[in-house]
């Protein structure tokens, strides 16, 4: 046989990233709960036709697809927004709106492997359903920072855009919504040229042209320009009203927009509003991006049931915290080891290590049979803050010998008072 590696794409994470990633994936819980989102657990199979339905053309040709041997076909769920709007037509339909949701786990595209990008990659997904007001929108960019923040990441800012204003335009000028998704589709790639060549209004061309000159250091104006460029197209122009509304509640709640992008558009095709994403000056890709989706849901038989989310790529944030050195902000536990004296003495041993476990006290048992001298050396190695030394002599005094492996001292303790003793 020869011996296995991974498939290209999958990773095994090691104790010390699984710690980080865990890490991350705590503050977003913290923060789902701060911002009132519960957890839901969703498949991650899934039918292919909800997966692919309104996702676009990118995801869908990415997508991990094949029959099960029901002959159904099924895809790895690329992202978490098709689920909960599965959820919102059916388990959920009657719950009180508005709906919070918080979904974190493995999700899957066949994407080309490099530093940040994977084929199986974790997310944290806020979803929040039920209202379109700007402040839904507002909340999930605010969140967003609250999580960035508590991870401890700094510089990191956001870039925000609207689709609504680009399909307003095209909507107005008849451009039906199959080829809408396909400009977006070649926009979000920044291939313009190729977008606006299946544009055929000059009048059209000319106002999506000009609309990628409208960018200014301050983003504000940057709105104000977008405003006046879309003056004769009156969808386009409530969405820019729109943007403009979420950019100050957002700006107000102390949050760091860098750019609000007149032609920013993202990868998947079920977006009508607001989108964003959110980067650190150390890496070109984003940690983290969504967007408003006010037609998925009745898409899937629900009724019309406005909304907006967020994932995070947890994978991207933990390298991110690797690249400013953001060490997790969590207090090191001691760690013991109990050693028997000899083989007669493990079930008293054993004990007392279930004891010290109790009091919530990280304990390891020697369960490899070495002699004390190996054992504390294997130990030290292990950086173990103490060895829990189990004798016969001792026992008959209630007590057993704590060896402090750092400093090669140990003393005599009773073991009524070994856990308390240990964590002081
Ligand atoms: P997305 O932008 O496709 O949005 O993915 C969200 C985040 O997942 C990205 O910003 C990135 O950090 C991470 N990510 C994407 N692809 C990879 C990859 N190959 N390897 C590592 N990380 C990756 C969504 O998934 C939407 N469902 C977000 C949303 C929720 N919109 C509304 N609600």
């Amino acid at each position: 046989m020869p011996t296995f590696q991974t498939v290209r794409g999958m990773r095994d994470l090691l104790a010390e990233d699984a710690e980080m990633l865990n890490f991350v994936i705590s503050k977003a819980r913290e923060t789902a709960k701060l911002y009132g989102y519960r957890e839901v657990i969703t498949p991650v199979i899934e039918p292919y036709e909800l997966l692919s339905a309104k996702s676009g053309e990118e995801i869908r040709s990415r997508m991990f697809t094949f029959k099960d041997l029901g002959n159904r076909t099924v895809a790895l769920r690329p992202e978490f927004t098709a689920s909960i709007a599965r959820l919102a037509t059916t388990a959920l339909k009657n719950e009180p709106k508005p709906l919070r949701t918080l979904s974190v786990g493995s999700v899957y595209r066949y994407d080309e492997p490099q530093r940040g990008r994977y084929r199986e990659f974790y997310q944290s997904d806020f979803e929040i359903i039920g209202t379109s007001n700007p402040e839904a929108d507002a909340e999930i960019i605010l969140l967003t920072d609250r999580l960035m923040r508590a991870v401890g990441l700094r510089n990191y800012a956001f870039k925000l855009g609207h689709v609504g204003v680009i399909r307003g335009i095209l909507s107005q000028e008849n451009v039906d919504e199959k080829a809408q998704n396909a400009i977006l589709q070649r926009m979000d790639k920044k291939e313009f040229d190729e977008a606006f060549k299946l544009v055929e209004s000059e009048e059209c061309l000319k106002t999506l042209r000009g609309s990628l000159e409208l960018k200014s250091d301050d983003v504000f104006e940057t709105v104000e320009r977008i405003q006046s460029h879309v003056e004769g197209y009156s969808k386009a122009a409530s969405s820019a009203e729109d943007l403009k509304k979420i950019l100050k509640l957002v700006t107000e709640g102390e949050c760091p927009v860098a750019t609000v992008e007149p032609a920013f558009a993202r990868g998947l095709e079920y977006y009508t509003g607001m989108i964003f994403e959110v980067y650190i000056p150390e890496l070109d890709i984003a940690l983290g991006g969504g967007g408003r989706y006010d037609k998925l849901i009745e898409v899937f038989g629900g009724e019309p049931t406005p909304a907006t989310g967020v994932a995070h790529g947890l994978d991207r944030i933990a390298l991110a915290m690797q690249m400013q050195k953001t060490a997790p902000s969590t207090k090191p536990e001691k760690r013991v080891v109990v050693v028997p004296v000899k083989e007669e003495l493990r079930g008293e041993a054993l004990r007392i290590a279930q004891k010290l476990r109790e009091a919530g006290i990280p304990t390891e048992f020697e369960v490899m049979g070495r002699k004390m001298a190996k054992a504390l050396e294997d130990a030290d190695r292990r950086k173990v803050d103490y060895a829990i030394i189990v004798g016969e002599r001792e026992l008959k005094q209630g007590a057993v010998m704590v060896r402090n492996l750092a400093k090669r001292e140990q003393i005599l303790v009773e073991i009524a008072k070994l856990a308390e003793k240990v964590q002081s």
